[in-house]
């Protein structure tokens, strides 16, 4: 390494840090708990057999997610350094890992941002509905969705709209913009959360829908089940997007690292059983079975409205519901930023606002293709896909799996698990899960990651169904 580049890997001074754990905690969880834990987690416990879904779930967050998550948090904080130079720092030869690093939330960032921008839409049209209840009933029509998305300008503005305010908090900086916002907007999301599954579960016939989702049903247990629930938990926790690495580093010395696992691990379960609590019931009921078929996109836009229009209050119940999600994506959207911010500041020595307007005009540029892929561009194709679709793909189905896998070689059998664990335990804490820890991250996480690569691979083509 030339001194410059030494200089350039060596943790500044005065790096920001969160507060404490519960700052901390809460920075990572909002991270986290994102359209993941709301769109998808209810539609692949109905599709994967309910209780025995959620079980394995969260047998594999416990083991899986944790080992890596841990993995991430420690090295982070060990280096003290965002990604790109946090695995050069952890070995020389693995340097190329931090730009894959880096290369992950370039890509998603502007198009989850375009997603964040339709929820922003539906979060406003339902403001509006409580003083105009026609718009509840437009949004319930077949073609509304499709209508919105395919228009060129409206999505982009939303979308501008959407990632400006992340853009905003992230300027802030780690303390006064990231853990504030995520310390005001996750106790709203999770009681937000707890009003609406409440009042789901008063309203008529709810039982059915409660008990669909929560009995077991072993018919639909396979080897299918346990893939989607890896791939589901690698993504919810937000691993191998930079993002853990980057926010390890913000943590102070003294703060436990197994705890914020742990809690963080909570956090995540608990909004996405919730979520289901919410949006299975009431699915259930008014479009049975059938009905929460359609995951993704398709459920939220198109489903939900439609359900909103049959519901009493359903203008509030909509609105409280995308706003919700709102708040869910924002703070995700403010954690893929910080990442590529940070990366930034620690390689190019760029200062926080000009490294955050760099960001901005790119994601604002970058977003462009995605948002048109469903209207304007919609005939534009990569290996059979549109640009979201693509994008989507490529990072979550192919970077990410390799990024993860090849991390836990680098810490399993190059520098071996004790880089990570004397960093853990580094405050004379106890590691609990110590031998778990080794043995998922040198024998068992490497497979699991390499199925995910495989398993989501095929099903983007089309070969497996998820
Ligand atoms: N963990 C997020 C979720 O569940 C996924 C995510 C995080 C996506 C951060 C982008 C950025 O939705």
């Amino acid at each position: 390494m030339s001194e410059q580049n030494l200089k350039a890997a060596a943790p500044s001074a005065k790096r920001s840090t969160f507060s404490g754990r519960l700052g901390f905690v809460m920075a990572a969880a909002s991270s986290a708990v994102g359209l993941g834990n709301l769109w998808r987690f209810p539609y692949l416990a109905a599709q994967y057999g309910g209780g025995i879904f959620i079980l394995v779930y969260i047998i594999i967050a416990v083991t899986f997610g944790f080992a890596i998550m841990t993995t991430e948090i420690a090295i982070g904080r060990k280096t003290k350094l965002s990604p790109i130079d946090a695995y050069k720092k952890a070995d020389k030869r693995f340097g190329w890992l931090g730009w894959l690093a880096f290369a992950i939330p370039v890509i998603i960032m502007p198009y989850y941002s375009v997603i964040g921008g339709w929820v922003t839409k539906y979060a406003v049209d339902y403001g509006i509905s409580l003083f105009n209840t026609e718009i509840v009933q437009n949004a319930a029509g077949d073609s509304y969705f499709t209508a919105f998305i395919s228009e060129p300008l409206t999505p982009l503005i939303f979308f501008a709209v959407f990632f400006i305010l992340s853009s905003v908090i992230v300027i802030f900086g780690v303390q006064k913009g990231i853990e504030r916002a995520s310390k005001i907007l996750m106790p709203m999301l999770i009681i937000l959360s707890m009003v609406l599954s409440v009042y789901v579960a008063t309203l008529p016939g709810a039982g059915e829908g409660i008990k669909y989702y929560l009995l077991p049903d072993f018919s639909k247990f396979s080897l299918t089940t346990v893939c989607a629930a890896m791939g589901q938990i690698f993504y919810s926790m937000s691993l191998a997007m930079g993002i853990m690495i980057t926010y390890g580093s913000y943590m102070k010395d003294d703060v436990s690292i197994v705890k914020s696992t742990n809690q963080i691990e909570l956090f995540d379960s608990i909004i996405a059983t919730m979520a289901g609590f919410m949006i299975i019931p009431i699915v259930y009921m008014f479009s049975g079975e059938e009905g929460l078929k359609s995951g993704g996109a398709g459920l939220m836009f198109i489903s939900l409205p439609k359900i909103f229009a049959q519901m009493p209050m359903g203008s509030l119940i909509g609105l409280v519901f995308f706003i919700l999600v709102f708040f869910a994506a924002l703070t995700s959207s403010v954690s893929l930023m910080e990442a590529i911010v940070s990366m930034l500041i620690d390689r190019f020595k760029m200062k926080r606002l000009t490294a955050c307007i760099g960001v901005l005009i790119f994601t604002l540029l970058m977003g462009i293709p995605s948002s048109l892929g469903n209207g304007l561009w919609a005939d534009v194709k990569i290996i059979g896909m549109d640009f979201l679709t693509f994008f989507d793909f490529i990072s979550n189905s192919v970077m990410m799996p390799i990024l993860a896998c090849i991390t836990c070689i680098l810490i399993g059998w190059v520098v071996g698990t004790k880089y990570v664990t004397d960093e853990v335990t580094k405050n004379g804490e106890k590691f609990g899960r110590r031998k778990i820890y080794e043995i998922m991250v040198k024998f068992i996480a490497p497979v699991i990651l390499l199925i995910i690569f495989v398993f989501y691979t095929l099903s983007a083509f089309g070969v497996v169904r998820i």
